[in-house]
């Protein structure tokens, strides 16, 4: 692994190592990555990371970085995913959202070995679901509690977090914890908390100077709740059942969720190919790891190049930061009247002069799995050249979300 930030490449580098190459492609720069794991490993100081695989969405990726010392296991999305992967000998899976899969739970039930899937649970509802579709369970399904770690200050007049589980106090904790041990067919193994608010809005936002100290504020004063209350949930579903596995964080909160002795593995995956919208934390930084390359098709003017296609925005609440960001050359921004297109995305800036039809223009996502349901293959990049072609989900035919 790498012990300092990768160096970014250059334009004329990447144009010489995709020479033989059409765009559009994708590709991921594995000396990017692995100083980007190398400096995550870093921030969590010895608890294991588990990788969120929304966010690398490509089996080999994954693979490769299941077989580097610190990270353990992977944070799954889908149960027809966590059951794929688990096909293909990936084992310690956490799925991180409630499923409603009926199909998919029959056969979650019917799994003989060991290394199913955790399942995501925050009500009596989503066991009785469980428990209906996975019928008389080879072995007990096991099971995970998620923990609100969304922010209620002001006696909860003002809510600031995602809106996911109901349970919050660890009276809720235990009460559910105590329903699961009654139920033969389900068995509680872990406790997960995000603290989205925390780990997945940087402190830095695009155009938004103004609300940095606010954010910042929001995030230490959640945090210090958070560290109490998560401690007393720990003890109070420990009462009832020996979980060994307390999940939290996320890539920009690797460092702060680490500080809670009660979290036993910390989650991750954004920070690998690092989207524009991890470069708006003051706290850490990475390289550039995956990008898309558009060729140049037209010149309507002489300021502005227009692509082909590019149109990919992230998901989140519409804004400007969700746009693909024209990275290499640099100097180039996306037509803020047309935006990136569907079939056509015109850049504007100083660089734009200068590209000729048939050249490319290397952009990066503002999320870091998404880009993979664009392409089939990811190339990866190490050195001067490419390394290998790889599939992503959707090149082994795989459509999750
Ligand atoms: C439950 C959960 N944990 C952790 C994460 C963090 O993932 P990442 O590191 O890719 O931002 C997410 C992201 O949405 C999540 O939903």
């Amino acid at each position: 692994m790498h012990r300092t930030a990768a160096r970014e490449r250059t334009y004329e580098e990447l144009e010489r190592i995709f020479a033989g190459v059409d765009a559009p492609f994708a590709f991921v720069d594995l000396d990017a990555m692995w100083s980007n794991a190398d400096r995550m490993l870093q921030r969590a100081q010895g608890t294991p990371i588990r990788v969120a695989s929304k966010s690398v969405r490509c089996r080999s990726l994954l693979d490769s970085i299941m077989q580097q010392h610190g990270f353990r296991g992977l944070m799954t999305f889908t149960l027809p995913e966590s059951l794929w992967l688990h096909d293909h000998g990936f084992d310690d899976l956490l799925l991180a959202y409630p499923t409603a899969d009926r199909g998919a739970l029959g056969e979650l039930g019917r799994l003989e070995g060991e290394g199913g899937p955790i399942l995501m649970v925050d009500s009596v509802e989503h066991l009785d679901l469980i428990e209906a579709a996975a019928g008389t369970p080879a072995r007990p399904i096991r099971v995970c509690i998620e923990l609100d770690l969304s922010w209620w200050p002001l006696g909860g007049r003002v809510k600031i977090g995602v809106k996911r589980s109901p349970i919050r106090t660890p009276e809720q904790a235990q009460k559910l914890a105590r329903e699961i041990s009654r139920r033969p067919g389900v068995e509680l193994a872990a406790l997960m908390g995000y603290e989205a608010h925390i780990a997945g809005l940087g402190d830095r936002p695009l155009g938004k100077r103004a609300q940095e100290p606010v954010i910042r504020f929001v995030k230490r004063r959640s945090a210090a709740e958070i560290a109490q209350r998560r401690a007393a949930v720990v003890a109070a579903v420990r009462e009832v059942a020996p979980v060994a596995i307390v999940n939290g964080g996320g890539t920009g909160s690797i460092h702060t969720t680490r500080e809670e002795d009660v979290v036993t593995e910390i989650t991750a995956g954004s920070g690998f190919y690092a989207p524009t919208l991890f470069d708006r934390y003051s706290s850490f930084s990475l390289t550039p790891a995956a990008m898309f390359a558009m060729p140049v098709v037209r010149r309507p003017s002489g300021g502005v190049a227009t692509l082909l296609g590019g149109g990919y925005p992230a998901s989140g609440a519409a804004g400007r930061d969700r746009l693909p960001a024209p990275h290499l050359p640099r100097g180039l921004r996306v037509d803020p009247l047309e935006g990136a297109g569907e079939v056509q995305t015109p850049v504007t800036g100083s660089a734009a002069a200068s590209l000729r039809v048939g050249a490319n223009v290397y952009l990066r996502h503002a999320k870091a799995g998404e880009l993979c349901e664009r392409f089939n293959t990811l190339y990866l990049v190490r050195g001067g050249a490419i390394a290998d072609e790889v599939p992503t989900y959707r090149g082994e035919g795989r459509c999750e979300l």
